[in-house]
């Protein structure tokens, strides 16, 4: 009766849309977990027949004919001999809250296993989105679809196996006091179903509008966090401080008022419920009351408060389960639709990457030339092309300065030429050998693995300066040498030595211990460290003061004399030090 709305059966139906995308090892952890919560509820129910034995054996000398001694007996046989029913049932009981016990511990152990795999498979997924979507998408959003989403997704889970558990507990239970007494236990069981369900459907149009308060709240708290703190330079200066503040709190308040309030809907019944269920009991036992039978009433009736006082916890746990997965059904949606993306291709292709041993590298392409021909390119939400019939061929050796406006499309082609976004037609060669052809790259992984890129806003990792430098060495082969050479081509040993640390010195968040130009310098050092074939440099010197850059890129250029490298920049004095010049007009239309 709980499952009659469709919103309830969508909702149960999450759980299992989780465990499809888990591996077999969980999935069977799932299945375990499972079978023990089925012990555990026969367990359950056998307290409740025991304890039948213990009231009869009190009374046992005024009811001798009371039928559920006989059915001490036949318990007792099963041993051979007759045990003391207390004995039994204490026994019974202490094993059976061990086993709850366990259970309890062991399911908590599941739904993280199945938690931590649901949060790898997305930030997978999430990684290896195409780099276009991840320009058309909000990263506050995506960190917290990992990190709160994906709590809720453990949330499910475990919700899901608390529901079955309960499921087994009050269906034993169930049966044992049916055979107690059938009409009693009946009337019982359906005075408590029809409540849930009625109390169930009535708060149906409160929970789903609950859910999606809690999702969209939770995503504009962290957007206004991570913008404001991203910002924070701005909000200082702009004393927009206790905006973002109020702001900030706004969202919260409803966050938090919705999260008060999908508990209290789901914890309240257990109280109103507790009193019908005892005023419903006694009613029975009152009207069905006959004389000669009194005590036998009696007996039933602490069997009913014994067994009711069980089956009303695993009844609201079926209920509190199935509104907690409602209420977190829109952002475990979200999270499914992530998760559940079919990436075909892809995946098994990025599988095969993730297993690749570390001690093999990736094949270097470009010995000779790289050539582009006819390329265009718009983006997504544009309506005139970015780039429009790009002609390049560049060999090993060579150092190209490109320049024009900003807005031109530097950047984006050399996103293309890097693979990370697909022109609409024209080919690239690498060598002769396509790399791009027919709205396809080729040999793309390594491609990339013979290209370094050093973007105008240098990403640093909150490590040492060290660190920093050899980020992207996978295959441990920097030597210290080659660390002081690269440092000393970036023009860093200056600075460096200056540090109390040296180059063992912690960059702060981003590098906000450093300057714009200290921090290009060190993404240069990391970039020339691997001496990859093709070396873009996409405003890559643009922080420092020309003595410094001039000095630098004749550095660069005689240790990469081998490599090819790309420039883009706006200083002439710059461009000069290269070997030809591409200058790229803007595009009027
Ligand atoms: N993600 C994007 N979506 C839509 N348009 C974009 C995007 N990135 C850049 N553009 C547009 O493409 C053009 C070229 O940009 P870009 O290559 O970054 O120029 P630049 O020459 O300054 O490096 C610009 O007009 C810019 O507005
Ligand atoms: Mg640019």
């Amino acid at each position: 009766m709980i499952l009659k709305n469709s919103n309830t059966l969508r909702a149960l139906v999450i759980p299992f849309r989780i465990l499809k995308s888990i591996s077999r090892k969980s999935k069977l952890r799932v299945y375990f977990n499972l079978f023990l919560m089925i012990i555990s509820s026969i367990s359950e129910a056998l307290s409740v027949l025991s304890i039948t034995n213990v009231i009869s054996q009190l009374q046992s000398n005024s009811t001798n004919e009371f039928e559920l001694l006989d059915r001490r007996i036949s318990f007792s046989n099963l041993l051979g001999y007759e045990l003391n029913p207390i004995f039994i049932f204490i026994f019974i009981v202490s094993f059976s809250s061990f086993l709850r016990i366990f259970t309890l511990w062991y399911s908590g152990k599941t739904a993280a296993k199945v938690g931590n795999e649901v949060s790898r498979n997305i930030f997978f997924k999430i990684i290896y989105w195409p780099y276009e979507r991840h320009l058309n998408t909000n990263s506050g959003t995506l960190i917290a679809t990992l990190t709160q989403f994906s709590k809720t997704a453990v949330g499910s889970i475990n919700n899901f196996l608390f529901i079955i558990n309960s499921l087994f507990i009050s269906t034993a239970l169930s049966i044992s006091l049916i055979k107690v007494n059938g009409r009693i236990s009946i009337f019982l069981i359906l005075i408590l179903i029809f409540s849930y369900s009625t109390n169930s459907s009535l708060v149906r149009n409160h929970i789903r509008k609950n859910s999606e308060t809690m999702k969209r709240e939770t995503l504009n708290t962290f957007k206004i966090v991570k913008e404001s703190l991203e910002g924070i330079k701005d909000v200082i200066i702009n004393d927009r401080r206790s905006e973002e503040i109020k702001y900030f709190q706004s969202k919260d308040k409803i966050l938090k008022n919705t999260v008060v309030n999908a508990k209290f809907t789901s914890t309240y019944p257990k109280y109103l419920f507790e009193s019908l269920l005892i005023i419903g009991l006694l009613l029975i036992i009152y009207f069905l009351n006959n004389d000669e039978n009194s005590i036998n009433n009696l007996s039933q009736l602490s069997i009913f408060a014994f067994g009711g006082q069980k089956l009303l916890p695993s009844i609201q746990q079926i209920y509190a389960s199935v509104t907690a997965i409602k209420h977190s059904e829109s952002k475990t949606e979200s999270l499914l639709e992530i998760l559940e993306e079919n990436l075909k291709s892809r995946t098994s292709n990025h599988k095969k990457t993730n297993n690749r041993s570390p001690a093999k590298p990736y094949k270097i392409l470009f010995k000779d030339k790289l050539e582009l021909n006819s390329i265009y390119f718009k983006y997504q939400n544009s309506q005139s092309y970015s780039v429009k019939d790009f002609n390049l061929t560049i060999k090993r050796g060579d150092f190209i300065a490109i320049m024009g406006p900003s807005g031109a499309g530097k950047t984006t082609i050399i996103d293309i030429i890097m693979g990370l976004i697909k022109p609409e037609s024209g080919f690239i060669k690498v060598d002769g050998k396509f790399i791009y052809k027919d709205n396809t790259f080729l040999n793309l992984k390594e491609w990339q693995q013979s290209i370094t890129h050093v973007p105008q806003n240098v990403y640093l990792l909150d490590k040492t300066i060290k660190q920093n430098i050899i980020l992207n060495d996978k295959y441990n082969k920097f030597s210290e040498k080659s660390l002081r050479e690269v440092c000393n081509v970036a023009c860093l040993n200056e600075f460096i030595n200056k540090l109390p640390n040296g180059i063992e010195t912690k960059v702060g968040e981003r590098g906000s211990l450093l300057s714009g130009g200290q921090i290009q310098r060190i993404g240069i050092a990391r970039a020339i460290i691997n001496k990859s074939p093709l070396l873009v440099l996409d405003e890559a010197t643009s922080a420092l003061d020309q003595n410094i850059e001039e000095k630098l890129l004749k550095n660069v250029k005689n240790y990469c004399a081998d490599s090819a490298i790309i420039m883009i920049t706006h200083r002439k004095e710059s461009a000069s030090i290269c070997n030809r010049l591409i200058e790229i007009e803007k595009d009027l239309n």
